[in-house]
């Protein structure tokens, strides 16, 4: 039974994601203890005027995966220089509603991949820029980013082990900080 519930986010919809194959390369070396559910980001995109109490189901869903969560693995690829729009889209749905976001002090580590030696390292500062306005928990420390993924990634799985133990540490860290007591009712 997993005592720690995660949920990763990959930032891309194409079906052989390398965003996607990083999430499913480190569930298969997270211990049992730890579970981590993937979502889909194909969410309506954001108009306030939809984001009421009846919000789209989809949305609700997302929204309450990340409620139920102890923490988000967020793994974004870069597009000119930023974050790809469906990402942008599917946080700022859980950014709402104002001050009671489901993402609001919520642990959040965000990794960038790229085919490029840069590794995303633009995505990922950006990405920790909106965590920040929500604001989730960010993870500091070393920036887990991941380049060449390409040829890191076999048969849709990130196998690449000196990416996915620097992810692993930095995981570890997001891991050892939930349980821990509140300071602050
Ligand atoms: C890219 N790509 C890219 N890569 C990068 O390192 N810096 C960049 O600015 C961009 N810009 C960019 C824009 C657009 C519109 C696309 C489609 C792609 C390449 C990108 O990193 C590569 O396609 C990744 O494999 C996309 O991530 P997924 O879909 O594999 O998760």
């Amino acid at each position: 039974m997993p005592q720690v519930k995660l949920v990763g986010i990959p930032g891309s919809l194409r079906a052989a994601s390398f965003s996607r194959a990083t999430l499913i390369g480190l569930c298969s070396v997270l211990p049992d203890t730890v579970a981590m559910e993937i979502c889909d980001l194909r969410l309506p995109l954001y108009n306030e005027d939809d984001d009421r109490s009846d919000a789209p189901e989809v949305v609700s869903k997302f929204r309450d995966a990340i409620a139920s969560s102890d923490g988000v693995v967020i793994v974004t690829p870069e597009y000119n220089h930023g974050i790809p729009g469906v990402l942008k889209n599917a946080l700022d749905w859980a950014s709402r509603p104002f001050g009671k976001s489901v993402l609001t002090n919520k642990p959040a580590l965000a990794i960038s991949i790229s085919p490029a030696f840069t590794g995303g390292v633009r995505a990922h500062a950006q990405l920790n820029e909106t965590l920040l306005a929500i604001p989730a928990l960010v993870l500091g420390g070393p920036q887990v980013v991941i380049a060449d993924i390409g040829n890191k990634i076999e048969d849709g799985v990130l196998v690449d082990q000196p990416s996915l133990s620097f992810a692993l540490t930095a995981l570890q860290r997001m891991v050892g900080r939930v349980g821990a007591p509140r300071l602050i009712a």
